[in-house]
This record gives structure tokens, C-alpha cells and sequence, in this order.
């Protein structure tokens, strides 16, 4: 009889709340193993998600094995030891930090602590879909800055901000562009927009940026400013899933986000996988290294193959590929190339592939080539 209930749309239509009916569920890309399978493929690379190209380091498989013994129990529910840690190395105090369930978890975290259905939210567009998902979710009121020649526009940002504005949702670098804004730009906009409001700059691929006119973003919140960086371990440090990531605030915003999160929102595994790859600096510096050659080995053949694409400080790269992106996306994939297809992000003609290994660059290369033929 209950089941018979459930299944009366009307009846849940009345229950379910407005700001969730509008939502749409987010809807990953395929997996390595899904292709393999749809395509009768026996190689697939996958260069969707800009994760790391050179997976995991031992010294976190290690610590992995060792800790599964432990994990009858709760973990710490301050992640206390990674903490300790982290501060140590960025050189701030425990009470800036928390830890989320990825960086995805803690931007849920920062929408129920901040806003509700009265709030404005600005975010540039397009932008990392997230941020829309998680200000629809609590009922506010976006309004989206176009981005100018793929880059985030801080004065149009600047000249919208008014005394309804709650936040605003920035990414340094951008996805899916790649492009950064300066310290100059982020001061202007220090500068120009009124103290109470909420700058959220995400910081997912800083690791890998490499222009010096990059912000120090510590050094704002240091001062007092009311931003929250937003950093993961799902991309450099090669745990995209375990699902770790951390914000960095003013020790009075990071109390108002420790009421709201779940109270086991980080894991035990991986907290003690965190540990470790802080430690492992050649995991890091191989990564970025990696990452550095890849880029420009891409670069160079997209020049040749006369395709043009956005310069990037991130581990991807905006390929303006000037056909429907979805059409030449399923083109690569049955020749065993899962890369993102522009259009849900808002570049139709464009696609965004992460940079892999030489051989995973070689061969997307390769295929876009077949592809044009
Ligand atoms: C800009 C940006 N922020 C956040 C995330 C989510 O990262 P996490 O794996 O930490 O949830 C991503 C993942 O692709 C991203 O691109």
C-alpha cells in the first residue's frame, strides 16, 4: 500500500520543496569501464576530469593499507591531525581550516550557512556548475557576469555587487577556460564591493599555475577580508576519489560552517591519505612537472593541426574545436577518448580535455586529427 502511495506524483509534488523540484541531478561522464564495455573497446583514456594522470602515489597506497584496520571506528571529527599539518604548511592557524567530502561537499556547506531564499548570488558565466547548483538548492537569486574573451570579468562583477548581494562565486583558474585573474583584478574588487559580502574564490588547480601575477589568496584572508578559498585533493594530489577537500576563512566564518557540515563529513582513509600526500613533494612535483610538458607538447600540435585553444594555468585545456562539441565528443570516445564536450558548459563549438600522460596526449592528438578527416 505505501509503495502505491510513494508513487502518487501529486502527492509528492506537495511535499518536496519548490527550490528542489527545479534542481537537475548532476550527471557525471562515463567511466573508463562503461566505454570499454558500450564500445567493445580494449583501451580507453580517459581525459575528462582533470584528474591525475599519474594516479596515486605509493606512499598513500601504502598508509591506505596500513589504516584499513582502523576503520571500525569514527574517524576524528575535526580531521585534528591533518589540520595540525595543513596549517603548518600554509603557515595559518587550525581554527582557518575545514575539511569537507571534496571540495563539492563544502560548497553545500557555505550555501547553508550563507544563503536562503532572500540571498543574491553572483557568479561569472559560464562557470563551474556547482555553484548554480548549490544557490538553486537554497532558493536564491542568481545573476550571471558574462565572462569577457574567457576570462572572468572582476569590474563587471564589481559595478553589479549592491546591499543584497551575499556572494559571490569566483574560480582561480576558471573551468572549464583555464584562465586566472591577477592580484591586481582581486584588489580591484576587494576595493570596490561593500564588507558584507562573501567572496568564494575555489581554488581546485592552483597547484599548477604557473603566472606569478596569480593571487596570494592567503594573504587577503590573513588580512581579514571576507573570502573563503576553496582547495581539493582531487586534482595534483591525486585523490579524486576519496573525496578531500578544505576551506581556508577567517577562524569567525570557518566556526559558522563547522555548525553546519555533516559530523563525519571526512573519512578516515582519508584524512591519513591527506597526511601523506602532503608530505610526498616529488608526487607533486612530478605532477605539475608532467603537467607542464604536457601542455606545452599539446600546444605545439594544436598550433600545427591549425586548431586554436585557450592558453590554461590548470591541468586542461579549452580546445575551440569549431564544430558541435557533442558530435566530435562521441566521435573520440568510440575511438576510446573520453574528453567533455563543451556544450553543457557553455561552449558549444569547443571541447575541454585534461592533460594526461605522453602517450594519453599522443594519442588524442591523433584521434582529433582522424576525426577532422
Ligand atoms: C573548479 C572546481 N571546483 C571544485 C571541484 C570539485 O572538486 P572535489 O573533487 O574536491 O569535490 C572541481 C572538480 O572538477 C572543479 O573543477
Amino acid at each position: 500500500m505505501l509503495s502505491a502511495k510513494i508513487e502518487d506524483q501529486e502527492m509528492l509534488n506537495k511535499l518536496i520543496r519548490k527550490e528542489v523540484s527545479r534542481l537537475k541531478p548532476y550527471l557525471a561522464g562515463k567511466s573508463i569501464k562503461e566505454v570499454c564495455k558500450e564500445y567493445r573497446l580494449e583501451r580507453v583514456i580517459k581525459l575528462a576530469s582533470n584528474e591525475n594522470p599519474l594516479g596515486v602515489s605509493s606512499r598513500v597506497k601504502d598508509v591506505i593499507r596500513q589504516e584499513c584496520q582502523n576503520i571500525n571506528r569514527y574517524p576524528d571529527q575535526l580531521s585534528r591531525s591533518l589540520k595540525t599539518d595543513l596549517a603548518e604548511k600554509l603557515n595559518i592557524s587550525d581554527d582557518m581550516i575545514i575539511f569537507g567530502n571534496g571540495s563539492d561537499g563544502l560548497l553545500k556547506v557555505i550555501a547553508e550557512s550563507f544563503l536562503s531564499n532572500n540571498s543574491q548570488v553572483i557568479i561569472p558565466y559560464p562557470t563551474f556548475v556547482e555553484y548554480t547548483f548549490v544557490a538553486n538548492l537554497m532558493g536564491s537569486n542568481l545573476i550571471r557576469i558574462s565572462l569577457d574573451d574567457y576570462h572572468q570579468n572582476l569590474p563587471g562583477i564589481a559595478e553589479t555587487v549592491n546591499s543584497k548581494t551575499s556572494l559571490v562565486f569566483l574560480t582561480n583558474p576558471h573551468n572549464p577556460c583555464g584562465t586566472i585573474f591577477s592580484a591586481g583584478e582581486l584588489e580591484y574588487l576587494l576595493d570596490h564591493i561593500p564588507e558584507h559580502v562573501i567572496i568564494v574564490i575555489d581554488q581546485a588547480y592552483c597547484e599548477y599555475v604557473q603566472d606569478p601575477s596569480y593571487p596570494d589568496v592567503l594573504k587577503y584572508i590573513r588580512e581579514g577580508y571576507p573570502i573563503i578559498a576553496l582547495r581539493t585533493f582531487s586534482k595534483a594530489y591525486g585523490l579524486a576519489g576519496l573525496r578531500l577537500g578544505y576551506a581556508i576563512a577567517q577562524p569567525k566564518i570557518i566556526e559558522i560552517m563547522l555548525k553546519v557540515r555533516d559530523p563525519f563529513n571526512v573519512n578516515h582513509l582519508a584524512e591519513m591519505a591527506g597526511k601523506v600526500a602532503l608530505q610526498d613533494q616529488r608526487f607533486l612535483e612530478r605532477t605539475i612537472e608532467i603537467n607542464k610538458r604536457g601542455k606545452a607538447y599539446i600546444y605545439r600540435e594544436l598550433r600545427r593541426l591549425g586548431i586554436s585553444y585557450v592558453p590554461t594555468e590548470a591541468n586542461f585545456i579549452l580546445v575551440n574545436v569549431g564544430v558541435d562539441s557533442v558530435v566530435l565528443f562521441n566521435r573520440l570516445m568510440a575511438m576510446g577518448v573520453i574528453v567533455r564536450p563543451g556544450k553543457p558548459l557553455g561552449y558549444p563549438n569547443h571541447i575541454r580535455v585534461s592533460i594526461g600522460l605522453p602517450e594519453e596526449n599522443k594519442y588524442f592528438l591523433d584521434c582529433i586529427d582522424k576525426s577532422r578527416a
